[in-house]
């Protein structure tokens, strides 16, 4: 897929290797081509720095993983995202969007777009970089972590749940509509209690077992 990628941190620059090395398309959509965060990405094959709106305009995906006061002019600067899909990753645990109380209604309200989901919010980007654990007790043996995605596009949905196979996840579950994103989002933010406000460190996470 042609994916496009705002924010190239943690998160953006941890997907577009994983994603790249799957053979997608990636365009990484900055605010200024000399000057980003995750720069080292384009030696890696697959990967191209574009103007956010060149690399938007190319995508049939558009990744969004910048803090969330940026939602506005990230917003502001892809213009016209009919027909695409876009993957919200932002948690506005410390800040909002302006005038929203999260990115994902901020990004649907602004955008015009309905084909928004929530997916990769969930766990830390160590997670996200190595969604396997490795572990010797008993015996030793591997287990493979969950993603988990919401929102009401059908198909924005398979689509981030086929991506998040391809980031190696061993399950992405469906966590819902559209009217499930908070939760999704009060999900992450157990995730970051858990590791970082109650000590027990980032390499933690989540795994739904079934019997
Ligand atoms: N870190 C995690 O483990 C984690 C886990 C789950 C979810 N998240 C969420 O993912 C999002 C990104 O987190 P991160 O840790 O990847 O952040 P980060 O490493 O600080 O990177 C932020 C990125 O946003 C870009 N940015 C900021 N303002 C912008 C603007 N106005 N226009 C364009 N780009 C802008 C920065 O671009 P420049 O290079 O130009 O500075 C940078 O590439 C956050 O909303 C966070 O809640 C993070």
């Amino acid at each position: 897929m042609k994916i496009a990628v705002i924010g190239t941190g943690n998160i953006g620059s941890t997907l577009a290797k994983k994603w790249s090395a799957k053979g997608h398309e990636i365009f990484l959509g900055v605010r200024d081509i000399n000057n980003f965060k995750g720069k080292g990405l384009l030696s890696i094959p697959n990967i191209s720095v574009q103007s956010l709106r060149n690399a938007v305009e190319q995508a049939e995906v558009i990744l969004i993983a910048v803090v969330p006061p940026a939602t506005a002019d990230i917003a502001n600067a892809m213009g016209d995202v009919s027909g695409k899909i876009i993957i919200d990753t932002m948690n506005s645990l410390r800040t909002k969007p302006e005038g929203y109380n999260d990115t994902f209604d901020a990004l649907k309200a602004l955008c015009k777009n309905t084909s928004v989901v929530k997916c990769f919010n969930s766990t830390g980007f160590e997670n996200i970089e190595n969604p396997v654990y490795n572990l010797v007790t008993p015996v030793p043996h591997h287990i493979g972590l969950d993603m988990f995605v919401a929102g009401s596009d059908a198909k924005a949905k398979q689509v981030a749940t086929q991506l998040s196979y391809d980031a190696g996840f061993e399950n992405c579950y469906d966590f819902g509509g559209d009217d499930k994103v908070v939760l999704l989002e009060q999900f992450a933010f157990c995730w970051i209690n858990l590791a970082i406000m109650q000590g027990q460190g980032r390499n933690i996470a989540f795994k739904v077992i079934k019997r």
